[in-house]
C-alpha cells in the first residue's frame, strides 16, 4: 500500500475478504503513520518511504492511494521497480502524465490499471452485461450524476489545484468512465462548470455525443449531494442503478414497447396524444391508475446485487487474475481508455469542449 490515507484503509479492509490476498506492507511519508497503519490493518511491514516499499521483494503488486497529483510520480516509482500497479482514480491529473505512464507500463511490460473499482462491482458488471445482451435495445441516452457536499478547504485534496482538486477529477471521472464503459468513445463533448475560489471546478455539467446519435448527460458536484445514480435508456427499455452509482446494490430494469421511433409508432403516438388529451380518457386513467401501474410494473424487474464490505475487493481480484494470467492490462479497464478519458478531462477543464468527430488521433489510446 503506497500511502496510508482514508481510501487505503478501506481498500486494505476489503482485501481481508479475499482468501488469496495478503497485505504485506504499508508505506507512508512518516514512520509513525506507517506503523499505525501496519497495526490497524495487520500488515507485516511498515516503510517510512515509498521507494523502500517498491523495492520489497515480497511485494507482488502495489496499490497507489496518494492524492491524484502524485499518482504519476508514484506509479512511475512502482513501474521502475517492475511491480504491477493498481492506481487510484483519477489515473493522473492530465493526459500528458497518463501518456507517460501508459508508455512506461507498455515499454517495461508491467501490469498497470486505474483503480476504477466501479467497473468491477457486481451491479455495474451486470449493467454492462444487460446492455451487451441487447435486452434494452440500442442505448440512446445515458445520464449519471454524482455530487457530495464537500466542506471547502483550500489546502485539502478536493480543492487544492496542486493536489489535483476539482469535482471533475474526483467525482466526474466516475460518470465519464461509466459513459465510456457503456457507450464507448464519444465524438464530441461540451461542459459548463462553476469555479471554486481556488480555481478548480466545484461543479460541472457535461454533454457527450456519439456516432450513432446517442447522448450522455453527466453531472458532478462538490456543492450538493445529488441523487448519485445512473440511468441508461435504450430503444427497448431502460436500466437505473440505485445510489451510489459507483457501488450500487440494485438495478431496476424496465422494458417498453419496441420501435417507438418507427412510422407506425408515429401514428400510434398521434392516437395516444389525442386519446390522452381527451377528458374522459384522463379521468379513466386516473381511476384505473393503480391497475395500470401494476400492469406496467409487470415489465419491471429489480435485480439485487449486494456484496460484503466496501467493494474494493473486486478490483483487487481483477489485478490478481490479470497478473496470474500474465496480462499486462485488464480488458475491463484498459490503459488506452484511462488515457482517452484523461484527454477528454483536459479539454473539458480547459476549453470546456472537444471535437473528435474527425478521429481523436490518439495512437496510444487505440492500441
Ligand atoms: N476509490 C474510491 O472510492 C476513492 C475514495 C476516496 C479517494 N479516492 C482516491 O484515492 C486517493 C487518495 O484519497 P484519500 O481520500 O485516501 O486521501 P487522503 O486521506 O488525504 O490520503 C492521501 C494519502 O496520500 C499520502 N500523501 C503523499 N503525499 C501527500 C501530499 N503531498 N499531500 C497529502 N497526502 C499525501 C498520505 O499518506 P502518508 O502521509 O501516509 O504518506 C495520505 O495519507 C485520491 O486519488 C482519491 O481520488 C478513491
Amino acid at each position: 500500500m503506497l500511502g496510508s490515507g482514508a481510501v487505503a484503509h478501506d481498500f486494505a479492509r476489503s482485501l481481508e475478504l479475499l482468501p488469496d490476498h495478503e497485505l504485506i506492507a504499508v508505506s507512508s511519508r512518516s514512520l509513525e503513520r506507517a506503523n499505525r497503519a501496519r497495526e490497524d490493518l495487520g500488515a507485516k511491514r511498515a516503510y517510512a518511504n515509498y521507494r523502500a516499499l517498491c523495492e520489497d521483494p515480497d511485494v507482488d503488486a502495489i496499490y497507489v492511494a496518494t492524492p491524484a497529483a502524485l499518482h504519476c510520480e508514484h506509479v512511475d516509482l512502482a513501474l521502475s521497480a517492475r511491480k504491477p500497479v493498481l492506481c487510484e482514480k483519477p489515473f493522473t491529473v492530465n493526459s500528458e502524465e497518463a501518456r507517460k505512464l501508459v508508455q512506461k507500463a507498455r515499454t517495461e511490460r508491467v501490469f498497470c490499471m486505474e483503480a476504477m473499482w466501479m467497473r468491477f462491482v457486481p451491479a455495474i458488471r451486470e449493467l454492462k452485461a444487460e446492455v451487451a445482451s441487447g435486452s434494452i435495445g440500442e442505448v440512446r441516452l445515458l445520464s449519471a450524476e454524482l455530487g457530495e457536499l464537500v466542506p471547502y478547504d483550500p489546502a485539502g485534496r478536493h480543492f487544492a489545484p496542486a493536489l489535483g482538486g476539482g469535482s471533475l477529477l474526483d467525482l466526474g471521472v466516475y460518470a465519464l468512465s461509466l459513459a465510456w464503459f457503456i457507450l464507448g468513445r464519444p465524438i464530441k463533448g461540451h461542459a459548463f462548470s462553476t469555479p471554486a475560489p481556488t480555481g478548480v471546478d466545484s461543479q460541472m455539467i457535461i454533454s457527450l455525443t456519439y456516432p450513432n446519435g446517442a447522448l450522455a448527460s453527466l453531472t458532478c458536484s462538490f456543492e450538493q449531494r445529488l441523487r448519485n445514480m445512473a440511468f441508461v435508456a435504450g430503444t427497448l427499455g431502460s436500466i437505473a442503478t440505485d445510489s451510489p452509482l459507483y457501488s450500487p446494490n440494485r438495478l431496476t430494469l424496465i422494458r417498453h414497447t419496441p420501435g417507438s421511433f418507427s412510422p407506425e409508432a408515429g401514428k400510434r403516438g398521434k392516437l395516444h396524444t389525442f386519446l390522452s388529451g381527451h377528458p374522459k380518457v384522463v379521468q379513466l386513467r386516473r381511476e384505473y391508475a393503480p391497475l395500470l401501474r401494476r400492469i406496467i410494473r409487470g415489465d419491471r424487474k429489480t435485480k439485487r446485487l449486494s456484496y460484503p464490505g466496501y467493494g474494493y475487493q473486486f478490483e483487487a481480484a481483477e489485478v490478481a487474475r490479470c497478473v496470474g494470467q500474465n496480462l499486462l492490462e485488464s480488458p475491463v479497464m484498459m490503459l488506452g481508455e484511462s488515457l482517452e478519458i484523461m484527454t477528454a478531462i483536459d479539454a473539458l477543464r480547459t476549453s470546456g469542449e472537444f471535437d473528435w468527430s474527425a478521429g481523436a488521433g490518439d495512437d496510444l489510446a487505440n492500441r
